[in-house]
C-alpha cells in the first residue's frame, strides 16, 4: 500500500514522497519584465528544504501579452533562463523534483496588458475579445514550445501546461467558450486539438528525460467529458495529470453524499480510476490525515497542498513527526496572497526557520 511518504518514480525521476506544492503566483515579486527575484529563489528553496516531493513553480507566462498580471513571472525570452536556473538549483539541492507551470491567459488578459484579449472565439457582448486566427494560434503554439525548451535549459525536470482555471487552453477545451467552427472547435476532439498539438510540439522539441504535466480543468459539460479529456491527454503523451477545475469549483458536482472532500478532489479521484498515469488531487485537502487517506486508498498518487504549505512551510516534516501544523485561515474575502504574498495574515510563518 502506498503512503504519503512512499517513494515513486516518474520516468527517471525519483520522488521522495507524495506531497506537491501546486503552482501559486507571487505577484509583486517580479516586475514588468518577468524576471525571477531573490524572493522567488528563497521561497522555493524554503519549501523544498522542508521536504516537498514535487515543486511546481507558479504560472509563468509564455508571452508578454498573455500575462494575467504585470508582475507575473515570464519565460518568453532566453534572458529569463538564468534567473529560473537559480530556482531549480535551490530545489534540486534539497532533493525535490521541480516543474514549472507554463501559461497564457487568452480571453481573460486585462487591458493593462493588451488592448484586445484573444481566445478560441470572441465572447458575445465583450468587444475587447477577439477570435484567434490560425496564424496567431501557430505563434502562441510556438511560444509554448519555446517556453518548454527554456524550462529544460533552466534545468527544470518538466513542465505543467496550464489547462485549468479558465485560461487559454481551458478556453479551447470548454464547449461553452470555444464556439469555433473550424478544426479547433465543435467536437470533443476538435476542442482538444490545440492543447494536443502543443503537447506533440513540446515532445518533439525537448529532449528526454522531461516530465510533461497537464493541469486539467474538469469543467467540460460533465464529469464524463472530463474523464475523456484525461484519457485523451494520456494517449497523447502527458506523464502526469493535476486535476483542478475550470474556474468554478462547484460547476461539476458529481460527488456522492458522504465523500468528505470537495468536488474538485472528487473529480480527481474519478480521473485517477480511469487513467494509468499518476494523478495529483488538489483543493482543501489541508491535513496530513486527509492527504494520507487519499493515497492509502489509491484514490490519488499525489496530493497538492497549496495554501497550507505556504502558511506552514514545514507541513511535510510535521506530517511525519505529528507536530502541530499552522493552517491557512481561509480569509473570508478570498486568499489575500493573490494580490501580494505579504498580505497573508500568516506571511511571517514563511520566514520561520
Ligand atoms: C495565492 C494563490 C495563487 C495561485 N496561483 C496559481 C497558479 O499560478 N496556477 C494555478 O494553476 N493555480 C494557482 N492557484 C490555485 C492553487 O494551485 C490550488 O489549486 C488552490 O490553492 C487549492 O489548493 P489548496 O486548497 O491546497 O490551497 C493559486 C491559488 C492561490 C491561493
Amino acid at each position: 500500500m502506498a503512503e504519503l511518504f512512499s517513494e515513486i518514480k516518474i520516468k527517471e525521476f525519483k520522488i521522495k514522497n507524495r506531497v506537491v506544492l501546486p503552482p501559486m503566483v507571487n505577484f509583486g515579486w517580479s516586475d514588468d519584465k518577468g524576471f525571477v527575484s531573490e524572493k522567488h529563489v528563497q521561497h522555493y528553496d524554503r519549501i523544498s528544504r522542508n521536504e516537498a516531493g514535487i515543486i511546481i513553480v507558479e504560472a509563468t507566462c509564455i508571452s508578454r501579452d498573455g500575462r494575467v498580471a504585470d508582475s507575473q513571472l515570464g519565460i518568453w525570452s532566453d534572458e529569463h533562463v538564468e534567473g529560473l536556473k537559480k530556482i531549480t538549483s535551490a530545489c534540486h539541492k534539497h532533493g525535490a523534483v521541480v516543474l514549472i507551470q507554463i501559461h497564457h491567459s487568452g480571453l481573460v488578459v486585462k487591458e493593462i496588458i493588451s488592448e484586445f484579449a484573444y481566445g478560441p472565439s470572441a465572447i458575445e457582448g465583450n468587444p475587447r475579445t477577439r477570435e484567434l486566427t490560425i496564424e496567431q494560434m501557430e505563434k502562441i503554439k510556438q511560444n509554448f514550445i519555446d517556453a518548454a525548451i527554456r524550462a529544460k535549459n533552466a534545468m527544470f525536470d518538466g513542465i505543467e501546461l496550464h489547462g485549468a482555471h479558465g485560461f487559454l487552453l481551458n478556453q479551447f477545451t470548454n464547449e461553452k467558450i470555444n464556439k469555433r467552427t473550424d478544426a479547433y472547435g465543435g467536437t470533443f476532439s476538435g476542442r482538444m486539438r490545440y492543447p494536443t498539438e502543443i503537447i506533440t510540439g513540446i515532445k518533439n522539441a525537448v529532449e528526454e528525460p522531461f516530465i510533461l504535466g497537464y493541469r486539467l480543468g474538469v469543467n467540460h459539460s460533465s464529469i464524463e467529458e472530463g474523464i475523456d479529456a484525461a484519457k485523451y491527454l494520456e494517449k497523447n503523451g502527458i506523464d502526469i495529470l493535476h486535476v483542478s477545475h475550470g474556474g468554478n469549483k462547484d460547476e461539476i458536482n458529481a460527488k456522492p453524499a458522504g465523500f468528505d472532500y470537495n468536488n474538485v478532489v472528487y473529480n480527481g479521484t474519478i480521473v485517477k480510476k480511469n487513467v494509468n498515469v499518476p494523478v495529483i488531487t488538489v483543493n482543501e485537502i489541508q491535513t496530513p490525515k486527509r492527504a494520507s487517506w487519499l493515497i492509502e486508498n489509491n484514490l490519488s498518487d499525489f496530493v497538492s497542498i497549496g495554501r497550507d504549505l505556504l502558511v506552514d512551510n514545514k507541513w511535510v516534516i510535521k506530517a511525519g513527526t505529528g507536530e502541530e501544523i499552522n493552517y491557512c485561515a481561509h480569509c473570508k474575502t478570498g486568499c489575500k496572497r493573490h494580490a501580494a504574498p505579504e498580505n497573508c495574515p500568516y506571511y511571517e510563518y514563511e520566514y520561520d526557520e
